[in-house]
């Protein structure tokens, strides 16, 4: 196997330089491609790692600077070292602004080939890997878009990469402002349904008839107004995903339209009468409580069975406190750019400020602070006087895993006598527990700082009944 770092392509129309080079680099152990015109050249480049390409300005199909743009644009990672003809010199300047290596006239001169070739080689070899550290770092901060390394976002990233491949229709749970949209997409991404639509709809922004015309479609002269046919969205989504957010605020009517479409898997369009067939995987969100939302019948039954084979619940950003020095980095740079900004990061009384607010918004309300804390900020840092009083005037502390509802009431309390065994008070307090977080196991997991597996596993062990 030839080293990735040792493949060269030389594209030039020119057969006699194309033999001349080949002969002369494969004598200096390299490993030799070559093209007779622009065209054939990206087409290697695009099945090929290549750490250099050889490039002649003219050459037939596509020119080399016409190549140059091309690899740019499809982000092909390569050194480029331009030949150039004596009228041509002029544009291998304006090349190398265009971030070619280095160029070289024609008639090429071994000495000088044989010695900027080991330098441009050491450059890629610098950029492979740079790029290579960048993205294990991001690898490290990222679970698709989502930012956060705290054990809870891990137990979600772990939910999400067992789930997405599946045909399982999964429920989203959390406050608003908590991802939720985010892992609905990246369920759909790391899915086999990825290079599919995925159709968002979100239930709460139309009245009941007009969702069940996004939802459905509807045939022309449906209505009065049906000038034209119209698809909706689960024909949209067909092979894809569908995302319904806000499905709590949902019309009793529409639910059980959905549930009969997911149940036989067709549905008639708004005055049709054809039955369309289609293949949906579903992902649903609500910020509602599921347990209140069924038995104030915001939802129905058969639906949420439906719906809730997976339920991921995400958590407040006030419980994973150690995410938000990491969310605010992304943020900060990410509005730099917009903005065209070079802050570099928080003062450090802004970022414990920051660290004891209970941001009720969640991520949503912090990544609009920074953007309005990056559009302020004069200085090199983002200091207090850019950050809003209601955030900056909170004096109590966030609390770190646990959740409030365990805390403080009497029904909370367990009552352990002296002499019960350890087996006996870790059943008693898991029980307590998720009859605490309404028989909700991941709630449940969460609050005990103890993995869904490891609940479950111990559920089965005390034999105790089956909840959700
Ligand atoms: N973990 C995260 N990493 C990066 N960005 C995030 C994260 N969580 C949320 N965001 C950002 O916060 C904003 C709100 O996220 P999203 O729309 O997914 O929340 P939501 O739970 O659907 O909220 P709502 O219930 O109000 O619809 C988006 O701009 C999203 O990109
Ligand atoms: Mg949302």
């Amino acid at each position: 196997m030839v080293k990735e770092n040792k493949r060269i392509l030389i594209a030039d129309d020119e057969e006699a330089i194309v033999f001349g080079l080949t002969e002369m680099l494969e004598e200096e152990g390299y490993s030799i491609s070559s093209a007779l015109d622009g065209k054939a050249a990206l087409d290697l480049l695009r099945q090929e790692k290549f750490a250099l390409l050889l490039a002649d300005l003219e050459m037939p199909k596509y020119d080399g600077m016409q190549l140059l743009k091309k690899i740019k644009k499809e982000g092909i990672e390569t050194q480029v070292i331009i030949i150039t003809g004596k009228g041509t010199i002029s544009t291998a300047v304006r090349a190398m602004r265009e971030g070619v290596y280095d160029y070289i006239e024609k008639p090429i001169k071994p000495i000088r080939l044989k010695s900027i070739i080991p330098k441009a080689l050491e450059h890629y070899k610098l950029r492979v890997s740079h790029k290579n550290l960048e993205q294990q770092i991001k690898h490290l901060t990222h679970f698709e878009d989502i930012i956060g390394q705290s054990q809870l976002m891990l137990e979600v990233y772990k939910i999400i990469d067992a789930v997405a491949d599946t045909t399982a229709n999964v429920m989203i749970t959390g406050e608003s402002g908590t991802g939720k949209e985010l892992v609905a997409k990246a369920i759909h991404r790391k899915s086999s349904r990825k290079n599919e639509p995925f159709i968002a709809v979100n239930c709460s922004a139309f009245p009941e008839n007009i969702l069940e015309n996004e939802l459905f479609g509807h045939e022309k002269g449906a209505f009065t107004g049906a000038l034209t046919e119209k698809p909706g969205c689960f024909e949209m989504a067909h092979k894809g995903t569908l995302f319904l957010d806000e499905i709590g605020e949902m019309a009793f009517e529409t639910q059980a339209k959905i549930l009969r479409a997911l149940e036989e898997k067709r549905f008639r369009r708004l005055g049709g009468k054809k039955e369309i067939e289609v293949d949906v995987r579903i992902v649903a969100a609500t910020n509602r409580n599921l347990n209140d939302a069924l038995k104030e019948k915001k939802l129905r039954e058969d639906l949420y069975y439906r719906l809730c084979v997976m339920e991921i619940d995400l958590p407040p950003l006030k419980e994973r406190l150690e995410d938000i020095p990491l969310l605010i980095d992304e943020f900060v740079l990410f509005f730099n750019q917009k903005n065209n900004k070079k802050i570099k990061g928080l003062t450090q009384r802004c970022m414990s400020r920051l660290m004891r607010y209970q941001w009720p918004g969640n991520v949503r309300e912090l990544k609009n602070a920074i953007e309005r804390a990056v559009i302020l900020t004069t200085s090199s840092k983002i200091d207090l006087d850019v950050i809003p009083n209601r955030i900056i005037s909170s004096e109590e502390p966030a609390k770190m895993a646990k959740p409030s509802e365990i805390e403080g009431d009497s029904a909370s309390m367990i009552v352990i006598p002296v002499g019960t065994t350890m087996e006996e008070v870790e059943k008693k307090v898991i029980l307590r527990t998720l009859e605490k977080a309404n028989q909700n196991k991941t709630k449940a997991a969460r609050i005990l700082g103890i993995s869904l597996k490891t609940i479950h596993n111990k559920l089965g062990k005390f034999d105790a009944p089956k909840s959700d």
